[in-house]
C-alpha cells in the first residue's frame, strides 16, 4: 500500500483545541504518526471500506499531560469489539491478583465495588462473595460475557449521570476500580464529576494506566492510537484530580502492557496519608525533563530511527528470501504496520490466538489474519513478535520453534532478532 491511498477521513473526528487535563490551549505538537486506520478495525474482506484518521500526539505546556490532537467517535472506534480481557492468560493472573489487593487493602464484607470499563468481568469476577460489585461498561458483547460470569453490567458509558443512577439504585461505592479505560475517556471532568458523585468519604478510586515514563523509556510508539487519547504521568494525574479535590495517595508500578501504574486516588480530606513513592515518581519524571519539550522532540526523533531499524531489516530479511510472519495481530501490532508501512508483500500473514480475529484483514495494511495453527504446520524463518508485551510468555511458549531454527524480530524497545 502506497501512502497516498491513506487519505484522511472527512469527518468522524473533531480536533482539539483544549487539554483534557487543565483546559488550557497551549498544546504543543511533537509526533505525528500519519494517517491511521482505528487500530483494532479488522476488516472482513481487504476491499472492505475503510476510513483512516490523524494520529498526532501533543503535551500541554501548562501541565505536562500528553494526549491526541483529535478525537474520532467512539462509536466508530469501538463498534465491534474484539478485545476480551479474559482471552489472556497472564492478564487473568494480573486480575486475580489486583482484587485481592483492592479487597484486602481497602474492603470490608458488604462493601459495594464499581468498575469502569469492565470488558468481560475479568476483575470483578475475582472478588470474595462478600463484596457486591457492578461492572459498567458499554460494549453490549462484552457485557454479556460478564452476565454470563454473574457479573451484574451496566451498559452505559460511565458519566455523571450515570454514577448518579448507580449511587441512588446501590448506595455510595467503597472502591471505584478502572483498568485501561481512563487513557480513553475525553472527558476527564466528567469521570471525575462522576467518581465524586459516587466514592464514599473514604472510598478509594484504583484505576490502571499505561505510564508515559515506560513509554517514552521504551520507545512504545505503537501504543499510542486513537482509542488511547491520554497518556499519563504521576504528575499530570495529580493535576487532573486535584480539580476536584482528590489526590493521589499510592503508585503502584507494574509490568503490564509494557509498563502500568496502578494509581490510588481518594479525597483530600481521606485519612490515609501519601506514600513517598507518589512524591519520588513526580520527581523522576522532573529529572526527565517532562516539564519542558526537548524531551518530547527526542522521543519523536527516536521514533523516526525505530522506524528506519525496522524497514532496514525487515527490507534485508525480505532480499534473502525468507519468509516472516506477525506474531500476535495486537491494536499496537497494526499501528506499528501501517507507521513502517509494512504489508503483506513483506508478512505473509498475522497468527493470533483471538477467534474474532483469525480470517480477518489487519486494518490498513491487509495482511491476513489466521489462527496459530498456521504457524505451526509450517513454521517461518522469522516471526515479527508484535505482541512484545508478552514477550516472555511467548519466546517460552515457542521454545521448539526457537529450537528448530526459527527466530523472532524484536521491534519494541530495540530492534533485535532473538
Ligand atoms: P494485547 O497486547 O493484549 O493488546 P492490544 O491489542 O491492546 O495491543 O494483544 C495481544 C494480542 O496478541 C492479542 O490479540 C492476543 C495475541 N496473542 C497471541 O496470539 N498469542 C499469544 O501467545 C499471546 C500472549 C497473545
Ligand atoms: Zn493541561
Amino acid at each position: 500500500m502506497t501512502s497516498s491511498s491513506k487519505r484522511l477521513a472527512d469527518s468522524r473526528y473533531r480536533e482539539r483545541s483544549e487539554c483534557r487535563v487543565c483546559g488550557t490551549d497551549s498544546l504543543y505538537p511533537f509526533l505525528d504518526l500519519g494517517a491511521m486506520p482505528p487500530s483494532n478495525g479488522f476488516l472482513s474482506s481487504p476491499d472492505d471500506d475503510e476510513q483512516f484518521f490523524p494520529l498526532e500526539v501533543v503535551v500541554c505546556d501548562s501541565c505536562d499531560h500528553v494526549q491526541l490532537q483529535h478525537t474520532v467517535d467512539r462509536e466508530y472506534l469501538f463498534s465491534e469489539y474484539h478485545y476480551f480481557s479474559s482471552a489472556s492468560e497472564p492478564l487473568l493472573e494480573h486480575f486475580g491478583a489486583y482484587a485481592d489487593a483492592v479487597e484486602s487493602r481497602y474492603l470490608d464484607d458488604d462493601d459495594f465495588v464499581v468498575e469502569i470499563g469492565s470488558n468481560d468481568g475479568v476483575l470483578l469476577s475475582q472478588f470474595g462473595e462478600a463484596i457486591s460489585t457492578l461492572g459498567v461498561d458499554p460494549a453490549e458483547n462484552v457485557a454479556e460475557a460478564a452476565r454470563e460470569k454473574g457479573v451484574e453490567t451496566v451498559t452505559e458509558l460511565f458519566s455523571p449521570e450515570v454514577a448518579g443512577r448507580i449511587r441512588a439504585d446501590y448506595g455510595e461505592a467503597a472502591a471505584v476500580c478502572a483498568n485501561n479505560v481512563v487513557g480513553h475517556i475525553d472527558d476527564l471532568h466528567g469521570l471525575m464529576r462522576g467518581l465524586d458523585t459516587l466514592l464514599e468519604p473514604e472510598g478509594v478510586f484504583v484505576m490502571e494506566v499505561p505510564y508515559f515514563v515506560d513509554l517514552l523509556s521504551n520507545h512504545q510508539f505503537d501504543t499510542i492510537y486513537h482509542e488511547h487519547l491520554s497518556y499519563f504521568s504521576v504528575r499530570s494525574l495529580s493535576r487532573l484530580v486535584e480539580q476536584f479535590d482528590m489526590q493521589v495517595v499510592d503508585v503502584d508500578r507494574m509490568d503490564v502492557h509494557g509498563g502500568t501504574i496502578r494509581a490510588h486516588v481518594q479525597r483530600q480530606s481521606a485519612e490515609r496519608s501519601p506514600a513517598r513513592i507518589v512524591r519520588d515518581l513526580e520527581s523522576l519524571e522532573l529529572a526527565m525533563g517532562l516539564d519542558g519539550r526537548d524531551a518530547y522532540d527526542e522521543f519523536a526523533e527516536r521514533v523516526e530511527q525505530t522506524r528506519t531499524r525496522i524497514d532496514t531489516l525487515l527490507d534485508r530479511l525480505a532480499g534473502e528470501d525468507v519468509s516472516i510472519v506477525g506474531y500476535g495481530a495486537p491494536a499496537k501490532g497494526n499501528v506499528l504496520l501501517n507507521y513502517c508501512d509494512v504489508g503483506p508483500e513483506t508478512v505473509d500473514y498475522l497468527l493470533d490466538t483471538t477467534p474474532k480475529k483469525q480470517g480477518t484483514y489487519s486494518p490498513g495494511m491487509h495482511i491476513p489474519v489466521r489462527s496459530p495453527g498456521a504457524f505451526h504446520d509450517d513454521p517461518p524463518e522469522y516471526a515479527f513478535l508484535l505482541a512484545w508485551n508478552y514477550r516472555s510468555a511467548i519466546l517460552e511458549k515457542e521454545s521448539d520453534y526457537r529450537e528448530e531454527g526459527g527466530s523472532f524480530v524484536v521491534p519494541i524497545p530495540y530492534v533485535d532478532v532473538v
